[in-house]
């Protein structure tokens, strides 16, 4: 892979802040994920980690700050230029059209056509099958709908999605808050999954069980600042809930 040769991030979001208003929600926080990297974003709630990933999917654009993706400057202006950029996010099941079927959510909105426009419904049957089962996901058939799954085979299906159009950077914004425990499960390795195939993902939860079984990095986001960037291998869940509780740096509080 070319990318290996170069120690750039994948993406590097710099001095990025943001108000809504009169509410100063980002602070100049500088966030980055690497490639083939999970990337758990962590903090309390309003600390503002939906609006730093928002910024990068674009639904929202930074007041001040600048994004590089593979080592480029990108003005990321709406939805369309992060996907066009390899960049999606997974969404609960909003997402999903509930009444279709699976190949049909798979596609949804760029589904591949035969000649005269005609819908290619063997290929998507195919390649949605081929995608569910590269990710473990165990669904025999296409045309189930939506519908008749459970949250986690909903989850991921989405998933699949991203995989099949060849994500470079995967945003999952609490994949598992409306989740049972086994479903919760099922979605954590379906982003393992997405790392297997070389995907980097960023995943924002109040779940540190979850974050700390998949996240190789932590960021800790608090009052709109990041508190702190820290590798798994240096930091524990306790010291984690810790920070995020008392939203101070360990180094403040000792001194205090
Ligand atoms: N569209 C908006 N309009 C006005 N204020 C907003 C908007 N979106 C977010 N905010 C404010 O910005 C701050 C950060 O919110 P954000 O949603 O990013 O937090 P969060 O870390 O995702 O929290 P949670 O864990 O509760 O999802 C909060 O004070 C929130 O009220
Ligand atoms: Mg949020």
């Amino acid at each position: 892979m070319d990318n290996l040769n170069n120690n750039k991030p994948l993406v590097e979001m710099k001095d990025i802040h943001k108000w809504f208003g009169k509410v100063y929600a980002l602070r100049g926080v500088d966030f980055h994920v690497n490639y083939n990297e999970i990337v758990g974003l962590v903090g309390d709630n309003g600390a503002g980690k939906s609006t730093l990933i928002k910024i990068l999917s674009g639904f929202h654009t930074a007041d001040r700050g600048e994004i590089y993706f593979e080592g480029k400057k990108v003005n990321i202006r709406t939805p369309k230029d992060a996907k066009n950029l390899g960049i999606e996010t997974v969404y609960q099941e909003q997402a999903l059209a509930p009444h279709v079927s699976i190949a049909r959510n798979v596609f949804m909105g760029r589904e591949p056509t035969k000649i005269l426009g005609f819908l290619d419904r063997k290929k998507m049957e195919k390649d949605s099958l081929e995608t569910i089962a590269k990710l473990g996901l165990k669904l025999r058939n296409p045309d189930t709908v939506v519908e008749a799954l459970s949250g986690g085979q909903r989850q991921g299906v989405a998933i699949a999605r991203v995989l099949y159009f060849k994500a470079k950077l995967v945003i999952l914004d609490e994949p598992t808050i409306a989740l049972s425990v086994k479903e919760s499960q099922q979605v954590m390795e379906f982003i393992k999954q997405l790392k297997e195939e070389g995907i980097s993902v960023i995943f924002i939860t109040h779940n540190l069980y979850h974050a700390f079984q998949i996240a190789e990095r932590f960021v800790v986001l608090s009052h709109g600042e990041k508190l702190t960037d820290v590798k798994r291998e240096d930091t524990n869940i306790d010291d984690l809930s810790l920070l995020i509780t008392s939203g101070k740096k360990v180094s403040e509080k000792m001194s205090e």
